[in-house]
């Protein structure tokens, strides 16, 4: 694990305004999580929310998926980090060149955000995946383009915790692995299929869990993310 005494849990802030999004961080701690705010709750609430949720000491995941020619997701990453975000994403299948000049418009930053890629999603089957032009199985591409993001310097990938052990073992310890799916042992899953619990994704080797609804959707997110280090702590 590459140096980071910061949180490993990321509550996913999957809401479709800011207020309730500021409720709920009004309940948790940002010694004890960080955030995600994602393409909804950015694009109904804008840069401001971002800003404000900074304010309020959380570390902000800005998950906007960013897919263009190099120079406009360059752009975009620039304006990202000028937010103060601590982590941002792009779509590795946007390219080499698109890798390569979003990662070197953020060197040179004494507080770089770190880069993200996204490698397949998830919602793709082989099939869809064949009608859109990748060959090979999904595994085979996110190993390819999880590959490209680490020569191109990316910080690492978001990757579901089933590939995450496959990715530690070929990518190494400092390539970052955040992983969504995670559910609390006993947990409702959601329309989530394939979940592991915090303590199985740690142990594939993700560094961060997105958590959302097991969190957001508690009578107590307090006490949810409480169970959840817990659970950590004891695995
Ligand atoms: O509520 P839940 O814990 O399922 O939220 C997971 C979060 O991670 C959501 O913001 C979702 O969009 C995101 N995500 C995911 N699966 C992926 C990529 C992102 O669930 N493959």
């Amino acid at each position: 694990m590459p140096q980071d005494p910061g949180p490993r849990v990321i509550v996913a802030l999957d809401f479709p305004a800011s207020d309730p999004a500021l409720r709920l961080l009004d309940r948790l701690d940002p010694r004890r999580c960080r955030v995600k705010i994602g393409k909804e709750l950015f694009t109904r609430a804008g840069p401001a929310l971002v800003e404000r949720v900074c304010a309020l000491g959380f570390e902000v995941f800005l998950d906007l998926k960013y897919h263009d020619i190099p120079n406009t997701v360059a752009a975009a990453c620039a304006a990202a980090a000028d937010l103060g975000v601590w982590m941002l994403n792009v779509h590795a299948s946007g390219g080499r060149r698109m890798l390569s000049a979003a990662r070197e418009r953020l060197d040179g930053r004494s507080q770089r955000p770190l880069l993200i890629a996204v490698t397949v999603l998830t919602s793709l089957d082989a099939d869809e995946l064949e009608e859109i032009g990748f060959r090979g199985t999904p595994a085979e591409n996110v190993e390819r383009l999880a590959g490209l993001a680490q020569d191109t310097g990316l910080d690492g990938v978001v990757c579901s915790p089933r590939e995450a052990a496959g990715l530690r073992r070929r990518f190494g310890e400092d390539f970052r692995l955040v992983t969504p799916g995670v559910r609390p042992a006993g947990a409702a899953m959601g329309d989530q299929r394939r979940v592991a619990t915090p303590a199985e994704a740690l142990a594939a080797g993700a560094h961060y869990l997105v958590i959302g609804r097991p969190i957001t959707a508690a009578p107590d997110p307090a006490a949810s993310l409480r169970h959840i280090l817990e659970e950590i702590e004891r695995s």
